[in-house]
């Protein structure tokens, strides 16, 4: 019998936050007191992920399909947005935290462009850990970004690296851990071209009630995953 892997600690998990509605629905609360309770759950994640030694966290905040919600739950989640990244802004250098956010510019508001392109430019020193912010995200308009780019260099032929090499955040390394909670079973146009090769995790949990133990069992249902990337 082969003996169970032991997979080191993946540098980068991706996180797609979801349940929030479901978490206020239960309380019969507003939605917007779920995406409230779902930025704190931000917080400890961040906590956790660093303690544990990952180094590049990707939260999925708001998808490129997250416009057909009703204006006024957009318009709550964008003030949620801005004061986190303010926040998140200010402390960035105490915890040696870089911000990058990805995902396509329009229709993001001006304000909340300058404050994107601030968080940015002024965290980009911080080499200890990375939080890159999916934001207006979809992985299907990223992969069109790429090879429209490519388009722009005349390039007659591409290849696989080209295409890694285009998208949003080239120097990242594709997330070894993907992990959704709330109990859906799906990307919802997250990382398609980085997860080839991404171990899952699917946890039952809402999203407002993720807590470090949740974050623990994932790592150590992927630290057990047979990793075969095609191999035997
Ligand atoms: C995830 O929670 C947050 C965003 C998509 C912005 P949802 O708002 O999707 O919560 P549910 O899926 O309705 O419970
Ligand atoms: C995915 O969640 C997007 C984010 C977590 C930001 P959704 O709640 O939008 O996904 P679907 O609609 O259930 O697929
Ligand atoms: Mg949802």
């Amino acid at each position: 019998m082969s003996q169970t892997p032991v997979n080191p600690v993946p540098q980068h998990v991706a996180i797609i936050m979801d349940g929030n509605g479901r978490w206020a629905q239960e309380r019969r609360l507003p939605r917007l007191a779920g995406h409230n309770a779902g930025a704190k759950a931000v917080e400890r994640t961040l906590k956790a992920a660093q303690k544990a030694g990952v180094k590049v966290l990707t939260l999925y905040a708001f998808s490129t399909e997250n416009w057909t919600r009703p204006q006024e739950e957009i318009a709550g989640l964008f003030k949620l947005l801005a004061q986190t990244l303010s926040r998140y802004t200010q402390q960035a250098d105490k915890y040696g935290v870089r911000l990058l956010v990805s995902g396509e510019r329009e229709p993001l508001p001006p304000a909340i462009l300058n404050q994107i392109d601030h968080a940015v430019s002024s965290t980009a020193h911080n080499t200890r850990f990375t939080l890159n912010l999916a934001l207006n995200y979809g992985a299907r308009q990223e992969i069109v970004h790429a090879v429209n780019a490519l388009l722009r260099e005349d390039k007659k032929e591409i290849t696989v690296q080209d295409i890694s090499q285009h998208l949003y955040q080239p120097d990242l390394p594709d997330p070894e851990l993907i992990i959704r909670t709330s109990g859906e079973e799906r990307l919802s146009n997250f990382l398609l071209w980085q997860a080839a090769y991404s171990e899952f995790y699917f946890s039952p949990v809402l999203w407002p009630d993720f807590d470090e133990a949740e974050f623990e069992r994932a790592l150590a249902a992927y630290r057990v995953r047979r990793r075969r990337f095609g191999g035997v």
